[in-house]
């Protein structure tokens, strides 16, 4: 137990504008700050920050706290860790009142998830005496042998269903753990009633809640155990302890938005998976996924809701990356989740398409610069802005995968590294860490385009990133890039794997020079070290050239420049004046 003085010190000390800052970007909107909403999807600010009153509120939803609060909220952490990790950022140590309390505490727990337990084994009795759920349950594809691995069950349509297994149904306990709803006239009548019924178990095995799925049509869909004690939610992934010994083995687990995922997928051999349950993915989720396995890998619907669900899951792993470790964004194609597409096109299709999820890198250039358009000056001060809190949540622990990062958007910028740090309040890395050798270096001989090329062949998604304007359509190598990246663009290319790849060439000019480089690219499933790296870099190094031909262009007659040439001449030459210092600057 914490002190209560100790929470008045704690909030005291800290200022709900930093706390925040930390995950939102903030505006200064009078006395107040404000920002869209973390908590719901909203397109104007209505969230705002008072820091007279060390209070949040958002005007949309209704959320609203202290620090505590907030860090509870957005992160998913119980009271106990949110008080500690305020206090580590202000470097105060957490007081604890030991003993007594505390065993209390687990004491109190215990009884909980006893009667979750036997209200499961209850459900999954009356599984086996409900053809009506049996029936359904098969014709959503599961066996016998899926239904008892996940301990699935049927609530039965009844009012006080649970009075068979508990002797008082009056117990305050069946309320506390969420069985049990008690209405207006003070009636008590069972929560779970004609469902299908999942339990929630946590890391242990215990049953802490369940949600249970209405059969056929009826709203709402999915009914879920309030939190309670034992189960908050934002801390509990579904299917955790099914997954554990596929996880461990893959050394990968997948992350899927819903309870039928998780088993759909299993029913046809992919165990590695969890769901979250119903809210989006928190910084503990991440942190307690990355510690079983080194790559992580989200699965979203494609539609909005799960494109805010993908952004928000970047910003929770952010903080939680460590060099060595692999977070991917995979974005369901069409409108399939995942158990519809696995039972649509199977198990080997679905892992073709884990193939193709998008590294966390990668994604989060593609949401910086989706707002901004790079032509402009303004344009790329905007990607400046928007990249500024990310790059801050980067953790310390993945430097190299940082230094990969704010090279790309210092490219996309048009400043330099050291420029793009120290705008966004970014310490400079440890000196003992050198960028790899230029591709320049390393393939002297090949062309650019043909880096380029190979490097879309392996990852068909880079084709959204090329600087089409720079490249020749009329020499071979640049057609087959504009022909990839005018599919992917025209949404043709609806899974943007090697293979798809191939078979939409098939029979065209590009098939021969797409083959060339398809097969070295299905072999190699690893992401080389620095391969990234070098498709940056060669994007950088054409627009580097182009810009010095447009440079000696325009200084070729520049006693003829209108006004606007004369403006770009003065601003190409800025820039190499900016590059050529950063240069200099460079121990290296
Ligand atoms: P979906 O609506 O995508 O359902 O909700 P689903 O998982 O595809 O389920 P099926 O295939 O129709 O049976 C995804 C998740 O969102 C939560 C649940 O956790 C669900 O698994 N959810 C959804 C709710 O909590 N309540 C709802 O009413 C709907
Ligand atoms: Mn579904």
């Amino acid at each position: 137990m914490i002190p209560e003085s100790f929470i008045q010190e704690l909030l005291g000390r800290v200022d709900i504008v930093d706390v925040v800052e930390r995950h939102v970007p903030l505006r200064k909107a009078g006395a107040n700050y404000s920002a869209c909403c973390p908590f719901h999807s909203e397109k104007t600010p209505s969230f705002t920050v008072s820091p007279a009153k060390q209070f949040y509120h958002c005007f949309g939803c209704g959320a609203h706290g202290s620090a505590i609060g907030f860090v509870m909220q957005y992160s998913g952490l119980g009271f106990v860790e949110a008080v500690e990790d305020l206090a580590s950022h202000i470097g105060l140590a957490v007081p604890r009142e030991h003993g007594v309390q505390r065993a209390a505490a687990t004491a109190r727990k215990a009884p909980l998830t006893e009667l979750l337990a036997r209200a499961a084994r209850f459900y999954q009795e009356q599984l086996k005496a409900s053809p009506k759920a049996i029936d359904y349950l098969k014709r959503r594809g599961l066996t016998g042998a899926i239904a008892a691995r996940f301990g699935l069950g049927y609530a039965p349509d009844a009012w006080q269903g649970l009075e068979q297994v508990f002797t008082d149904y009056h117990d305050a306990a069946l309320l506390e753990c969420g069985l049990v709803i008690v209405n207006d006239q003070n009636r008590r009548y069972d929560r779970f009633r004609d469902r299908i019924m999942f339990p929630i178990l946590d890391q242990k095995g215990n049953v802490i809640g369940f949600g249970g799925r209405v059969i056929g049509e009826g709203e709402p869909k999915y009914l879920n155990s309030p939190e309670t004690p034992v189960f908050e939610k934002g801390r509990e992934l579904y299917g955790l302890v099914q997954a554990r010994k596929a996880i461990h083995q893959d050394d990968t687990v997948i992350i899927v938005e819903g309870y039928m995922d998780v088993v759909g997928l299993a029913q046809l051999g992919i165990e590695n998976v969890v769901a979250s349950l119903g809210t989006a993915t928190t910084g503990v989720h991440v942190q307690k996924l990355l510690r079983q396995a080194s790559r992580v890998i989200f699965c979203f619907d494609r539609d909005r809701a799960g494109d805010n669900a993908a952004r928000r899951a970047m910003e929770a792993s952010l903080e939680h990356l460590a060099d060595g470790k692999r977070v991917e964004i995979l974005q369901m194609p069409g409108n399939q989740d995942p158990d519809e597409f696995i039972r649509e096109h199977g198990a080997e299709a679905f892992r073709r398409l884990l193939g193709s999820a998008t590294q966390l890198s990668e994604f989060l250039v593609r949401q910086v610069r989706k707002s901004a358009n790079l032509g402009t000056a303004e344009g790329r001060a905007l990607l400046v802005q928007e990249a500024h809190p990310l790059l801050q949540k980067i953790s310390a622990a993945a430097p190299v995968l940082r230094v990969q990062i704010t090279q790309t958007i210092a490219g996309l910028a048009r400043l330099s590294q050291a420029e793009l740090e120290a705008r966004c309040g970014l310490k400079p890395l440890a000196r003992s860490w050198r960028p790899p050798p230029s591709a320049g270096t390393r393939h002297v001989a090949v062309s650019p385009l043909r880096t380029l090329l190979r490097h879309v062949v392996k990852r068909p998604v880079r084709a959204a990133r090329l600087p089409l304007h720079l490249i020749d359509g009329d020499d071979p190598v640049g057609a087959t890039l504009h022909a990839i990246a005018e599919a992917l663009e025209h949404g043709e290319l609806s899974i943007p794997s090697v293979g798809l790849l191939m078979e939409f060439f098939r029979g065209s000019p590009h098939e021969a020079l797409i083959g060339e480089y398809a097969a070295p690219a299905t072999l190699d499933n690893a992401e080389e070290d620095g391969e990234e790296t070098e498709f940056d870099e060669t994007l950088e190094q054409m627009r580097r050239r182009s810009e010095k031909e447009e440079f000696d262009r325009l200084n070729a007659r520049l006693h003829l420049l209108d006004p606007a040439e004369k403006r770009r001449w003065v601003e190409l030459l800025a820039t190499r004046a900016a590059r050529e210092s950063a240069h200099r600057g460079d121990p290296a």
